[in-house]
């Protein structure tokens, strides 16, 4: 019967038109006067660092390390092709991530008061994604292994100034 109701639904959209259309009908246009794209920033802050900062940054944090053993040092890190491309994938979504962040309603659903200084703790995350992008290009585990410790570094950073926000009074 569900198989029945769904085929109706679809047979209802291919008659009405407007369901192909649907996204293209609520996606706001750029504004006239400046031209800047109308982002959709629905994912907030703390979403986007639930879904997308922090799974990719375990990908890229979890790639280099040395595990001891009773049998000894373990070290990992990615050895294929396919490994490798995934640490590099990774980091670049948290490279883009970044930009993600300056974005308008990102700082602001994080009660930001100093957007200069956000924006430039967002670029540093950037930046050291940057240089585990570069990284993976040359396949060189210690230049990973330091840029995830320089990636980390700005996660703290910006959490230190900006997730304890609930008393203001408290912070500096
Ligand atoms: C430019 C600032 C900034 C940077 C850089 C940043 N964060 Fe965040 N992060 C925040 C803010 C602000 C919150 C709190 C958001 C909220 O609760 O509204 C947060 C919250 C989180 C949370 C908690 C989400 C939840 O569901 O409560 C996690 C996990 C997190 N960040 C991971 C990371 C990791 C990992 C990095 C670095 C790779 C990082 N963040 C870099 C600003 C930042």
């Amino acid at each position: 019967m569900r198989t029945t109701t769904r085929a109706a639904l679809l047979a209802s959209c291919v008659l009405q038109a407007a369901c192909n259309n649907h996204s293209a009908a609520v996606a706001p246009s750029p504004d006239p006067v400046t031209g800047t794209p109308a982002f959709d920033t629905s994912i907030d802050t703390r979403q986007l660092m639930s879904w997308m900062i922090d799974p990719s940054s375990k990908v890229v944090f979890g790639a280099v390390a040395s595990i001891v053993t009773e049998q000894g040092e373990e070290n990992v890190q990615p050895r294929t092709d396919d490994e490798w491309n995934n640490v590099r994938n990774n980091a670049v979504t948290m490279l883009e991530a970044g930009n993600l962040l300056m974005l308008e309603g990102r700082s602001r659903s994080s009660q930001v008061q100093d957007v200069t200084d956000w924006n430039a703790k967002a670029r540093a995350m950037s930046a050291a994604a940057r240089s585990a992008i570069e990284a993976t290009e040359v396949k060189d585990p210690e230049a990973l292994f330091a840029a995830s410790g320089d990636i980390y570094q700005t996660c703290t950073d910006c959490h230190a100034k900006y997730i304890f926000t609930a008393t203001p009074d408290a912070k500096q």
